[in-house]
């Protein structure tokens, strides 16, 4: 299975970014994941679509969804919502033909502070619900206390979460299979 990683941060240091570069060691055996760019997406806007072609970016984007089997978000907060660069990303991806159609979604985030991400998660879940995603609703990943799970060089080091997290992601597999067989 093809999963395709998206952090809603733009940030070098991101600890999502950081998160979803942890799963490639988390994930069962025989599944490919990569992680997407989306940080040099244009601002959505309707006059860059050309005779039903996309910029460059945004193509590539669309290609990449397109072409994955499943899709893993990790997110911040911003502002007690969705943060804008990932908002842009996904509203570019959901112009005709939406990308997102049918596809297996799971959501994870993680903050510094205990409750971090869990109101970015769920109008997060709310717009790719619109966009008709097949979600995966358990278990929850709010990944907090960041400052001592992941050391200086962006590493998950806590084997709690790490436990935890290639539990979800052993989950979300058998989840995405069963979608993909119907
Ligand atoms: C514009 C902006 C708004 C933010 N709003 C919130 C917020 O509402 N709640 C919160 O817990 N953190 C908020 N933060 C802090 C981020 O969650 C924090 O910087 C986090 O580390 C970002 O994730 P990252 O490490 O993946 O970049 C905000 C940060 C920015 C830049």
């Amino acid at each position: 299975m093809k999963i395709l990683g998206i952090s809603g941060s733009l940030r070098k240091a991101s600890w999502n970014t950081a998160a979803l570069r942890a799963v490639p060691a988390l994930l069962p055996d025989g599944n490919e994941f990569s992680i997407a760019e989306i940080g040099d997406l244009p601002l959505i806007n309707q006059d860059l679509e050309v005779d039903g072609k996309y910029p460059d970016p945004v193509q590539r984007l669309r290609s990449a969804i397109m072409a994955a089997d499943a899709l893993l978000f990790a997110t911040p907060e911003y502002n007690a919502s969705i943060p804008a660069p990932l908002k842009n990303a996904i509203d570019w991806a959901s112009r005709p033909a939406n990308c997102f159609a049918g596809k297996p979604v799971a959501i994870l985030g993680v903050a510094g502070g205990l409750l971090g991400t869990a109101r970015a998660q769920y109008p997060l879940r709310q717009t790719l619900g619109v966009l008709s995603v097949q979600m995966l609703f358990q278990p929850e990943v709010f990944i907090g206390g960041a400052g001592q799970k992941f050391d200086e060089r962006g590493r998950l080091t806590d084997e709690t979460t790490r436990d935890f997290l290639g539990k979800m992601l052993a989950t979300f597999v058998t989840f995405a299979e069963r979608v993909r067989t119907g």
